[in-house]
């Protein structure tokens, strides 16, 4: 078996729901028979051979699955849209660019059973009338795009790939393409575009993808770990899944988990868990007796969750209600080291560094935003710059063409709303309260 395949943290307390990880570090990622041993494509099988296309949607819709990209978009609308569109050519698109700092929950998933992606993309093909995918992988990921090559090419040999698969009159081919590190490349129509080798950026949306995608044809986009839900919820049933989670948000979801946090990795968890359960019982806590202070979720686009909503569910709704957002699943801990400004900070300069510079609110709302927060924490601002911090994040927010410029704020508003005494520390009394930022060096030297 191949030894650097990442599974699931152990789960000491039985607080984790392995479904997409299920087979990470079981199988042997670079062997179909592996795949085949523990089950694989016999869903794929059953499904061509036993269902049409409509009921194959209506298992996703049933399911209430919803992509697991970010925006938390019901998967069956999706399907269901693409299978409507008229058109002689439809595609099937894997995202599995994954640009969010400390996230790499996708990665973990293609390097570890990227036959269980494939598969699940087999199935949506079918389902919406496609007969060419593409999977979408950023180069960063070497070992990902190997085994995913590698994989397409034992389907090929092995008849589950090419024309009329399996005797049926449906056939489908599948290729890699390589994305050059542009978190902007990971917007749907960014990444469309980067694909057709014209230059990865935005447009405004209509027409969606499921509508006008790759080269004008109706397109269905997910994600990686979208896909890999696929399997198990046609292998086990709509109900089954939909019994997983909340009202509202149903199966899993996996994180990576990382920052101030005694045991760092990837975990499964049933929707719905607390914040808490997620950074205690499975995280082990903050170490060095340090006290927990906040956590971010949903990467650059969310927003930090502070200690007194530890026990929000995590859910696509309760992580909203509190400022934040899924996400694709990065899970960042601080404990009271962090300063809250200087956290917002790092996050903007993510954001104004990966801008396109297509529209004019984010590229120089960005960097207007981020001249006033290095300010802050040199101690140098006034009240009239916070007025015109948020007076920017309004701005920047609604005015934004894509989901990058449009959520860029999103670190700043939290930290805002949830850290103030932090930014008055800063503007008021020139001192940073963990001691990070320029503005207590300065202190020390007075
Ligand atoms: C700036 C930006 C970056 C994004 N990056 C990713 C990404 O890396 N992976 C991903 O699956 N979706 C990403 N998305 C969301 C995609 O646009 C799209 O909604 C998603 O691929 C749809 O799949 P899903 O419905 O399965 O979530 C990004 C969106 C924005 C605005
Ligand atoms: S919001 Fe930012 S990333 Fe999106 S199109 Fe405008 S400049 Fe480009």
């Amino acid at each position: 078996m191949a030894s650097d395949a990442v599974g699931a943290l152990p789960d000491e307390n039985g607080k984790q729901r392995l479904i997409v990880l299920e087979n990470a570090g079981m199988i042997d990622p670079e062997d179909i028979e592996s795949y085949m041993a523990v089950g694989g494509y016999a869903t794929f099988n059953d499904v061509l051979q036993s269902m049409t296309p409509p009921e194959v949607i209506d298992q996703i819709r049933n399911s209430g699955l919803r992509g697991r990209g970010g925006a938390g978009y019901p998967a069956g609308l999706k399907w269901s849209t693409v299978g409507k569109a008229l058109g002689a050519q439809k595609y099937v698109v894997c995202n599995g660019d994954e640009g969010d700092p400390g996230a790499f929950m996708d990665r973990s998933i293609m390097e570890a059973d990227p036959h269980r992606v494939l598969e699940g993309m087999m199935i949506a093909a079918y389902a919406v009338g496609a007969s060419q995918g593409y999977l979408y992988v950023r180069a960063e990921y070497p070992l990902a795009i190997k085994r995913l090559k590698h994989a397409i090419k034992q389907a090929e040999k092995h008849g589950l790939l090419g024309h009329n698969i399996s005797g049926t009159p449906f056939s489908l081919s599948l290729q890699v393409r390589l994305g050059a590190g542009a978190f902007v490349c990971g917007e749907e129509t960014a990444l469309l575009a980067s694909i057709e080798g014209r230059r990865g950026q935005p447009r405004p949306r209509p027409p969606y993808p499921a509508e006008s995608g790759l080269w004008g044809c109706p397109t269905l986009i997910n994600n990686v770990e979208t896909y890999a839900n696929v399997v198990p919820i046609l292998r086990e049933g709509a109900e089954w899944f939909a019994g997983i989670g909340t009202e509202r948000s149903k199966g899993t979801k996996v994180f990576a988990l990382s920052g101030r946090i005694a045991r760092t990795g990837l975990i499964e968890v049933p929707m719905g868990i607390t914040l808490r359960e997620i950074i205690y019982d499975i995280g082990g806590g903050i170490p060095d007796g340090r006290k927990f202070k906040a956590v971010q979720t949903g990467g650059p686009s969310g927003g930090c969750i502070p200690a007194a909503h530890i026990d929000t569910p995590v859910d696509y709704e309760s992580l909203k209600q509190v400022g934040s957002m899924m996400g694709s699943g990065g899970m960042i801990v601080m404990d009271d080291s962090s300063c809250m400004v200087d956290v917002a900070k790092y996050f903007l300069e993510f954001c104004m560094t990966e801008s396109c510079g297509k529209c004019v609110p984010c590229r120089v709302g960005t960097a207007q935003m981020h001249g006033l927060l290095e300010k802050i924490c040199e101690g140098e601002a006034t009240l009239d710059d916070l007025e015109m911090l948020e007076e920017l994040c309004d701005m920047v927010t609604n005015t934004s063409l894509c989901g990058l410029g449009q959520a860029a704020p999103n670190a700043v508003v939290t930290t805002l709303h949830f850290f103030r005494d932090e930014y008055m520390a800063h503007i008021v009394d020139k001192t940073c309260p963990a001691h990070v930022c320029p503005v207590s060096r300065k202190e020390a030297v007075q």
